[in-house]
């Protein structure tokens, strides 16, 4: 058992122990390291000046070049604990000596930089990109689509976008490749297989290596969170050191458990035609890349998750156990009928329906000591029609008004045999609507009878008024929402259309 972190930046190897490992990745990188080009704005992962790259034998390695995987991830929400045996590659590692990295040169060429405080983020957002397309013509959208994780206030983008498709295939080397050397990779997978606890006065932090070990750690400390990704865990603790508006700041987390080294929770198995099953500690990344072959309307909606940095880093279970009435993927799950492989005390796991996990607000089937250990995700059978979808202001990096998702089998006839109809941010959990799905078996998924059901979504809902948005508002796009499927259904002769989220659907 080690009673210190281990965390690789820039090629040099550290030993974090106390309070440091408690703190976020960014501050750590700031005041300990004095690597000051990390800067941090949002501290909620939401603005990408913080961005960093991830690189951990764990995830891989990078099938074009063959070097390391390294990934973008925020540094300001993820702790140096929960990183332990990660190589960090910041922007202080990409120029080379002086002779700036084409991404850098090509920024600069373009005006892509004002004040400058976005600027580390942005290139390493993209060397995220061009770590992976070495050699390849630059594709703007591509590149756009990778830095919907980054907020510049001065650009306006257009000269960062230019910069992008300005970008010389010949130069834009592997940054990595510089990094990426054998004995830092062993000593990565060796500080992976040893456990850790680290103690810092009341505070513990531990990442046992099994589940075995994850159970028993959660027997010792029973008050101690989980961590997979960190993105909601990190949130709010950068929010609880804050006292805002004048109430007392909120109880600070002290203990925590993580999964990162828990090597049998990882990864999703396909049982190809049947089912997907996602692992504690898969990554949105790694799910959406599975699903753009075995399950792509699911893939589409997490093309408009979150942000690349987010991606590369959240967990399904974590989104499942935030538990969050507008958690993105729990509609289409529900849809889906996934399950929950819950590991605990007992000898056996529990297996748990999702619709029977959620009991009420941030309220779940878990019990004291237990964890998800998988997700089971049946396919949808063939001929069957699924779609998700959500309404948010802008289409990437927000948080859903509404949310749904549908699943119609057909029977021989034609007729719909079997629905689900499921819905987030209409109640106080995600929740499936017995009333429309009844309504909707023995219609054909082309009859015109079929938008009537919008109705009766919209009465069978349970939204409220918040910041967001209204109680009258949420009914209305509810059953526009479904009016959208089921007219797509009806254009496009029975296949379901694929996912576009975004605001295009108005109360
Ligand atoms: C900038 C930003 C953008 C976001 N965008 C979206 C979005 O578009 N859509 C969306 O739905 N969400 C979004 N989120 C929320 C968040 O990213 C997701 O909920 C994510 O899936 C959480 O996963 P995690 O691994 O980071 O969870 P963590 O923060 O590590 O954990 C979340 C909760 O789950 C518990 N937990 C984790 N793993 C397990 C387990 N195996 N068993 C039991 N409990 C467990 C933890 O104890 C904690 O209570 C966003 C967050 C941020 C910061
Ligand atoms: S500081 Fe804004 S995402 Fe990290
Ligand atoms: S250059 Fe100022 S925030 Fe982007």
């Amino acid at each position: 058992m080690r009673d210190h972190v281990v965390l690789f930046i820039n090629g040099e190897k550290h030993e974090v122990r106390g309070a440091a490992a408690f703190s976020m990745l960014a501050d750590f990188l700031r005041y300990e390291r004095r690597l000051t080009g990390t800067k941090v704005v949002c501290a909620e992962g939401d603005c990408g000046a913080c961005t960093v790259l991830r690189g951990h034998p764990m995830l891989g390695r990078n099938p074009e070049s063959g070097t390391l995987r390294f990934d973008p991830i925020n540094a300001c929400i993820a702790t140096v604990a929960q990183l332990d045996g990660a190589h960090i590659l910041t922007i202080e590692a990409v120029s080379d000596g002086d002779t700036l990295h084409e991404v850098q040169r090509a920024v600069v060429d373009h005006h892509g930089s004002q004040c400058g405080f976005c600027t580390p983020g942005i290139v390493m957002a993209l060397l995220g990109h061009t770590e992976h397309h070495l050699g390849d013509a630059p594709d703007r959208k591509a590149l756009q689509n990778h830095l919907t994780g980054n907020l510049c206030r001065c650009t306006g983008y257009d000269p960062i976008l230019d910069a992008c498709a300005n970008l010389r295939p010949s130069e834009t080397t592997s940054v990595v490749a510089r990094y990426d050397r054998p004995e830092v990779v062993a000593a990565q997978q060796a500080v992976a297989r040893v456990p850790f606890h680290v103690i810092d006065g009341d505070r513990h932090y531990l990442a046992p290596t099994t589940v075995a070990g994850v159970l028993d750690a959660r027997a010792a400390h029973p008050r101690a969170r989980l961590v997979a990704g960190n993105t909601d865990l990190g949130v709010l603790m950068n929010k609880a050191l804050l006292s805002t508006f004048g109430h007392a700041p909120a109880q600070p987390f002290t203990e925590f458990i993580s999964l990162q080294h828990v090597a049998e929770l990882g990864g999703v198995t396909v049982l190809p035609g049947v089912a997907l099953h996602v692992g504690a500690r898969a990554t949105f990344a790694e799910v959406e890349l599975v699903c753009d072959t075995h399950l792509p309307e699911l893939a589409s909606l997490l093309r408009v998750f979150a942000s690349p940095q987010i991606k590369n880093i959240a967990t399904l279970a974590g989104n499942i156990a935030n538990g969050s009435p507008i958690g993105d993927s729990l509609p289409a799950l529900l849809a889906l009928d996934a399950s929950l492989h819950i590991a605990g005390p007992g000898a056996a796991d529990r297996v748990v329906p999702l619709a029977a996990f959620f009991k009420g607000y941030k309220q779940f089937d878990l019990r004291p000591g237990e964890l998800i250990r998988t997700i089971v995700i049946p396919l949808p059978r063939p001929g069957a029609l699924f779609r998700a979808d959500k309404v948010c202001q802008r289409k990437d990096l927000d948080i859903a008004f509404v949310s749904g998702a549908w699943r119609l089998d057909l029977g021989a006839d034609g007729r719909i045999s079997d629905a689900r109809v499921a819905y987030g941010g209409v109640g106080p959990t995600a929740m499936r609507l017995p009333k429309a799905e009844a309504a909707l078996v023995g219609l054909k998924p082309t009859d015109p009878a079929l938008a009537s059901v919008a109705a009766l979504i919209e009465a069978e809902v349970t939204p409220r008024s918040d910041v967001r948005g209204t109680e009258a508002g949420r009914r209305k796009l509810s059953g526009n929402l479904f009016r959208r499927f089921a007219s797509g259904l009806r254009a496009s002769g029975l296949k379901a259309p694929a996912a576009s989220a975004g605001a295009e659907v108005t109360p």
